[in-house]
């Protein structure tokens, strides 16, 4: 499908769907819902043959019936109401948005958002997002599979400073935190916890078994500011995969542009020199 014009139409509509999404998921408190959303649209990226990505393909009935997508599908009707009433917008745009919203209302950082996703209607092969019940070196093969950092890995899993997990949906029951409605560094502060009655997932609990991944699960723990700094840039990256903001696609044409100019010109420069040379020379 093609992008999306991202013209002041456009950012005004995605203005207006902010405040609708900020309606919607403070009336249904569903932002980790929607958070989650986010992520598993993204988390399917693969960067070797950069397919999969935040491309909105989480709506197609072939991917959210991935087992890894369970419960999804009330967040993806709920984003329909948001379609609705800006059909201009495309889902992928709108998925990330709602992600970044998510974050927002709860009380986490502010997280640059930038248009013009592309939909896709094709959707990758079953088991791209990860496995609950696996450790680290699965966490680092399906994140470096997307391009992202250790950093990023453990940063990015501070989202399960929200929610909760639903037996019918993964099969894991809780809250990773004492208030999932609210974003902070607690998830870190609680898997440093030993005694601590949480849900640990196999895979959080990998973050303080692996010494790299540990000493980021200090850091955030000790202290906010530094998550919500690294939290906020990771996330941006999650959301834009595989996407190319117009904006630096221009300034990258742009600067092609100027690089030829430049190489015109000196080519110029070099041909006068040797004709002059050689009309001397006659
Ligand atoms: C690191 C690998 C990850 C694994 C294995 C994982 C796994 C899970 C599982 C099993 C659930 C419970 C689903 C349910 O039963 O409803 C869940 C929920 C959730 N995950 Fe993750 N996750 C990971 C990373 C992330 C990331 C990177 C984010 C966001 C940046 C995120 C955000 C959430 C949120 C907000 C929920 C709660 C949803 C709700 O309350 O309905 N997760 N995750």
């Amino acid at each position: 499908m093609a992008a999306p014009i991202v013209d002041s139409e456009y950012l005004k509509e995605i203005e207006q769907a902010r405040r609708d999404l900020r309606a919607l998921m403070s009336s249904k408190n569903c932002a980790p819902l929607m958070l989650r959303l986010a992520w598993h649209d993204a988390g399917t990226y693969d960067a070797k043959t950069k397919t999969g990505g935040p491309n909105g393909s989480i709506r197609n009935e072939k991917e959210y019936k991935h087992e890894a997508n369970n419960g999804l599908k009330i967040a993806i009707d709920l984003m329909e109401e948001i379609k609705a009433k800006h059909p201009k917008l495309t889902y992928a745009d709108l998925y990330q948005l709602a992600g970044v919203v998510a974050v927002e209302i709860t009380g986490g950082p502010t997280i640059d958002f930038v248009s013009g996703r592309k939909d896709s209607t094709e959707s990758p092969e079953e088991g791209r997002l990860p496995d609950a019940k696996k450790g680290a070196t699965h966490l680092r093969d399906v994140f470096y599979r997307m391009g992202l950092s250790d950093m990023e890995i453990v940063a990015l899993s501070g989202g399960h400073t929200l929610g909760k997990a639903h037996r019918d949906r993964s099969g894991f029951e809780g809250a990773w935190t004492k208030e999932p409605l609210k974003f902070d560094n607690s998830y870190f502060k609680e898997l440093l916890n030993e005694n601590s009655e949480v849900l640990k997932l196999p895979t959080d609990k990998a973050l303080v078994e692996d010494p790299k991944f540990r000493s980021y699960v200090e850091r955030y723990a000790k202290d906010e500011d530094a998550f919500f700094t690294d939290y906020a840039a990771a996330h941006k990256k999650l959301s834009e995969l595989g996407f190319t903001p117009a904006f630096k696609a221009a300034k990258f044409t742009l600067r092609a542009q100027s690089a030829v100019g430049v190489a015109i010109v000196a080519a110029m420069v070099i041909l006068s020199y040797y004709y002059e040379v050689h009309k001397r020379l006659k």
